[in-house]
């Protein structure tokens, strides 16, 4: 009988993509998925340290699972990820019924550390870090892509942004060889996947660690290059290393689609500075304007962090009006919290909480405002739309995505799975749009990028 694992994930795409290849990688050694923690023989909890909150959830979590493991000593319960790279043996204080932790960099390990727990009857804790290389090349994603697919191709980071624990959990930036990339691109496509978002948490430096300059446009060329591929999306982009090169992609690649993920976090100089993010408010507003006179109709999305050590009014008011001179599609707007490791975690004058809270909620209220306006100048307009499958809400429905990312509900059947259809928007709400399939001649692809252009 084959063993059954549950794997929950927390955090950002990235743990996400490394969820599908524990899957992939323990259903390759006879695992079987289960959706019920109950029905596990293993459960693994995949974690995220960015920010204080999902930090608790896991806490919290373990508590109630405690009581699945005094039920059944036979469990194996195991912790992986950011959190479990970060605290180490730490979490065997913290949870002593743990058995297995692994951190960010052991993930082909994992089925030899679980036989090692099952066999030997100790706890075990790996989480040693790797110079170079990826430790997952040549696992397959466990779960049957949809429509759309993430691709990893860029791990680490070296920038060292003073609030962010990421250099310290993921390690350094290491490429995954071009090549590779595009042979599972063009796998994905023989599998049915249409759109590829290519992850990395600065994909801007991908290539450096090879030796080579200007790489990822080298890498969108080639992926562009993939017969049968649609559409090509990537997360996430550092505003000092958006070089005109890759502003030149959304003009000439046709498959690379108009929305990008350009993180501010902050409209005040001082702040930025002590962010350590390497650009001026003035720079990230020049490369807006780069931009959008490559794609006029280019979506922009941002993440925001509120409350950073000695943010003052004057420098909430800065986020603030660059928020009014951009007008982002989306925002993601976080409270600032202390991780461990960071320098700014050292910084005096830390905001309270209330005014933290208080500021959030301007700025969310703002960009709600922002939102709804974005979306309304799509009313009644042509939009191209990779559709996803029925939608959650009403089976009647379909979902699906513009090219600008936004989702789109329309009435139809499983059958429009994976079409790229013309559709009339006729309702605009906050994150999403809704409308109706368009007829159209036969054969006209692309039809409403260029009829709106008319
Ligand atoms: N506090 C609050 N938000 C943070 N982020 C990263 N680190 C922190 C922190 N210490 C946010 C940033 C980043 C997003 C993924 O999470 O906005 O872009
Ligand atoms: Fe963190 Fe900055 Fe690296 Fe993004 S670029 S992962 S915010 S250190």
């Amino acid at each position: 009988m084959s063993r059954k694992v549950f794997i929950k994930t927390y955090g950002c795409q990235m743990n996400v993509y490394d969820s599908e290849k524990i899957t992939g990688l323990l259903q390759g050694c006879g695992y079987e998925l289960v959706r019920d923690s109950s029905a596990a023989d293993v459960i693994l909890l995949n974690t995220c340290s960015i920010r204080e909150k999902p930090e608790h959830k896991l806490y919290s979590l373990l508590g109630r699972l405690k009581q699945f493991k005094d039920k059944n000593p036979d469990l194996i319960l195991g912790v992986g990820g950011c959190v479990a790279q970060q605290e180490g043996e730490r979490l065997f204080e913290k949870a002593p019924f743990l058995d297995l932790i692994f951190g960010t960099h052991a993930i082909d390990r994992l089925p030899e550390l679980i036989k090692q727990v099952e066999t030997d009857r100790v706890r075990v804790c790996r989480t040693g870090m790797r110079e170079e290389g990826y430790s997952d090349e040549g696992i397959c994603c466990g779960y049957s892509p949809g429509v759309s697919a993430y691709v990893s191709v860029i791990r680490g980071c070296n920038n060292f942004c003073s609030y962010c624990v990421v250099p310290y959990v993921r390690g350094r930036e290491r490429s995954r060889p071009l090549r590779d990339i595009v042979a599972e691109v063009e796998h994905l496509v023989g599998t049915g996947v249409r759109e590829v978002t290519l992850l990395g948490q600065n994909v801007n430096s991908y290539g450096n660690d090879l030796g080579f300059t200007g790489g990822f446009p080298r890498l969108l060329r080639a992926v562009n290059g993939v017969a049968g591929l649609e559409r090509i999306r990537f997360i996430t982009s550092h505003p000092k290393d958006l070089s005109d090169d890759l502003i030149g992609c959304f003009k000439k690649l046709d498959k690379l689609c108009g929305h990008i993920h350009l993180p501010v976090q902050s409209g005040s100089n001082k702040i930025l500075k002590l962010m350590n993010r390497g650009y001026t408010r003035e720079d990230y507003l020049e490369r807006i304007g780069a931009l959008r006179s490559a794609c006029p109709e280019m979506s922009i999305t941002s993440d925001v962090i509120v409350g950073f050590p000695r943010e003052g009014e004057e420098d909430f008011a800065d986020t603030l009006s660059l928020m009014n001179e951009v007008c982002f599609d989306d925002l993601f707007s976080f409270n600032y919290s202390d991780r461990p490791m960071t320098a700014a975690r050292e910084l005096a004058d830390k905001v309270p909480p209330a005014v933290k809270g208080e500021r959030l909620k301007i700025l969310q209220e703002v960009q709600r405002e922002h939102s709804l306006r974005k979306n309304s100048v799509l009313l009644d307009r042509l939009e191209e739309v990779l559709v996803e499958g029925r939608s959650r809400k009403d089976p009647r429905r379909v979902t699906g995505k513009t090219r600008s990312n936004k989702t789109v509900n329309v009435p139809g059947g499983e059958n429009l799975k994976g079409s790229v259809v013309a559709v009339r928007i006729r309702e605009v709400h906050l994150h999403s749009l809704s409308g109706e399939l368009a007829v159209l001649p036969r054969g006209e692809k692309g039809v409403a990028r260029q009829r709106n252009d008319e």
